[in-house]
């Protein structure tokens, strides 16, 4: 079924009923796209002491992100190796070792099985270590890979050194974060996310500080006045490989630096500075870049501050968008910044888009919905739908 639907897709149009409502073709996505490709876990700054941890988690998944007495962080497969229980059920804290509340085995912080009550004298600990997850850190950014082989993030590395160092990714803290549970399929948030058709009628908090609501015309004008402008320290130029690359072993990922409205900073309540200047910047540039890493990793870039989205899969109709605001790791709350200031803007952006997903969800489901044209505006989701019909064949 999945491949009569794959080769009968429309170009132009967006995706049958069943890729949004049927369970098996959940499976295959979570198969083939979330335990293949790199997923923003959370913050080095979130476990800054040896034994701090968090649980990332998503579908069936629960995974121990950990940081071990020499500083590494190591992610954890939260499943027992003796009979497979949770170990961790504590979403965060801090921990000597992981003791499995079932029958008490106990792992280290590196993930090995330090004691297993009353097992025969031929029992191998040292073979029942936690199952791991690859970690890779952009910055303080944490991803990690649930495959058996990751794709390689060298491309990206090699292509965009110097914006994480141009803004710091090194040196910013973790400054709130907040997850919204949304009853729809993870591929309408996903597209929501990378489409601005809608942003004139359902965000006007975001469209009066953002360009990318304007109509195409207008906002080509916008982004031509801002790249003559730009501060030549901040890189404008595009990278968009997302979807060549995971051929060659590669994962995708994408960058573009996107203009603000005329005379706005940064994404806020007025486009009046938010925080202290993020790693290199020393002025406001009246840009804001977007930085994808795999499909459902999202960062937006202003001078101040940064944002990540990240929207993962609970179930075939349900799934959770989470989002982090970072800001300067010296910047100190209360006195540099303000949490509810900061977070505003994409707090009031990102209820609407709730809403937006929810009511999207139930109309797919309807026995009267039949793919709808795309427009103009929508070609960033056109490109995620190119990539994901490509990789689920
Ligand atoms: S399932 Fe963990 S100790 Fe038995
Ligand atoms: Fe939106």
């Amino acid at each position: 079924m999945l491949k009569k639907l794959i080769n009968d897709y429309q170009y132009g149009f967006s995706l049958e009923q069943d890729f949004y409502t049927d369970p098996e073709i959940y499976k295959a996505e979570i198969e083939n796209i979330f335990l293949k490709s790199w997923l923003f876990a959370g913050h080095a700054s979130q476990i800054p002491n040896s034994g701090d941890f968090f649980l990332f988690e998503f579908d069936q998944e629960s995974i121990i992100i950990v940081r071990t007495k020499d500083g590494a962080i190591k992610a954890h497969l939260n499943v027992c190796r003796h009979r497979g229980s949770h170990i961790c059920l504590e979403k965060k804290g801090t921990a000597k070792a992981f003791t499995c509340p079932y029958h008490a085995w106990s792992y280290d912080l590196k993930g090995s099985l330090i004691s297993a009550r009353l097992m025969s004298d031929d029992f191998d600990k040292s073979d029942n270590g936690l199952h791991q997850a690859h970690v890779e850190l952009i910055g303080g950014l944490i991803f990690i890979s649930l495959a058996e082989k990751p794709l390689s993030l060298k491309a990206m590395r090699d292509d965009l050194g110097d914006v994480f160092d141009t803004f710091g990714f090194d040196n910013m803290k973790l400054a709130a974060q907040k997850s919204f549970p949304i009853a729809a399929n993870w591929k309408l948030a996903v597209e929501n996310y990378q489409e601005c058709y809608h942003c004139a009628p359902s965000h006007q908090e975001f469209a009066k500080v953002h360009a990318m609501a304007a109509s195409p015309a207008i906002f080509k004008k916008n982004k031509e006045n801002y790249l003559d402008r730009a501060d030549e320290n901040i890189r404008t130029k595009e990278s968009s490989y997302y979807f060549d690359l995971a051929k060659n072993g590669e994962e995708g990922y994408q960058y573009g630096r996107n203009p603000l409205l005329e005379g706005k900073k940064t994404g806020s309540f007025d486009g009046e500075g938010l925080a202290p200047f993020l790693g290199k910047i020393t002025a406001y540039d009246g840009g804001a870049s977007e930085f994808m890493v795999g499909p459902v990793n999202f960062f937006l870039i202003y001078n101040d501050h940064m944002l990540g989205y990240r929207f993962m899969p609970m179930s075939h109709g349900t799934c959770c968008c989470d989002v982090f605001w970072f800001v300067r790791d010296d910047a100190i709350e209360g006195k540099d910044y303000d949490v509810e200031k900061l977070t505003w803007l994409w707090d009031i952006t990102t209820q609407a888009d709730e809403q937006i997903i929810i009511n999207n969800q139930k109309g797919v489901a309807s026995h009267f919905y039949k793919p709808g044209k795309l427009s103009e505006m929508e070609h960033f989701e056109q490109n995620f739908l190119n990539w994901y019909l490509k990789t689920m064949r």
